[in-house]
């Protein structure tokens, strides 16, 4: 068994916030089981979430009909995408694993809402409906396995107990998914 390494997306803008205690209590845990963990603080390293021709070098082919899906796949190919972007690839690349489709993934997000809110009947609709593209369409069409969200449902309304034994469960999920799925 050698450690495994973990990349931990991590978005919120405040180290006060649940949402901060929630990656901090991944980061203690996981290390504790003797993984390399790595954080990509989106906040912090202020990264780009537009998709503009800032993300790619050397100029674009195309620049009175700028078309961005062509443009990133031809700079992909040449190598000419921003240092920003390679660099969370390369992140990507390390995580995990040598092979892709060895890789797993999963969301880990709080809400502000209860969980009733977010069922068929709920104003927000079924929150797996409102998964699906980024579950199915992005992270498992792009080869991850992915494993069932861990969702924080409504922190901030809660008693300082609720959230303490939401942020225990985290950390007693992360130890079963490594001696249940890692170890094998
Ligand atoms: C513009 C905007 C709009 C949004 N709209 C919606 C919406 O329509 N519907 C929806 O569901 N969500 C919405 N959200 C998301 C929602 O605000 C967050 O999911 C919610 O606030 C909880 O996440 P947080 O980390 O910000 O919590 P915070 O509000 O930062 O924290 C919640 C509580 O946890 C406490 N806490 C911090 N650390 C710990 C710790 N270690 N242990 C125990 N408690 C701790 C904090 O002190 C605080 O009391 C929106 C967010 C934004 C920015
Ligand atoms: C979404 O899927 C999960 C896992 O199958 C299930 O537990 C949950 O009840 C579903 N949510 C809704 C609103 O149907
Ligand atoms: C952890 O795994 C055990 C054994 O499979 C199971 O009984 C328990 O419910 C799991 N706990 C969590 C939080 O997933």
């Amino acid at each position: 068994f050698s450690a495994k390494k973990v990349l931990i997306v991590y978005a919120h803008e405040s180290p006060a916030s649940f949402n901060a205690a929630a990656k901090d209590a991944a980061v203690a845990a996981l290390t504790a089981q003797g993984c390399t963990v790595e954080v990509s603080d989106l906040y912090a390293m202020k990264f780009k979430a537009a998709a503009t021709t800032e993300d790619i070098t050397g100029g674009v082919k195309d620049a009175e009909n700028f078309c961005y899906a062509k443009e990133i796949k031809l700079a992909s190919e040449e190598g000419r995408l921003a240092d920003d972007i390679k660099k969370e690839q390369e992140k990507l690349k390390e995580a995990d694993l040598v092979i892709f489709q060895d890789k797993k993934a999963m969301l880990s997000f709080t809400t502000d809402c209860p969980e009733s809110v977010y069922s068929d009947t709920g104003i927000n609709g079924d929150i797996n409906v409102t998964l699906w593209p980024l579950q199915n369409g992005i992270l498992n069409y792009c080869g991850f396995q992915v494993f069932a969200p861990q969702i924080f449902w409504d922190p901030a309304t809660g008693s300082p107990e609720s959230r303490s034994s939401m942020l225990e469960g985290w950390r007693t999920r992360l130890q079963n998914l490594s001696s249940l799925h890692w170890h094998a």
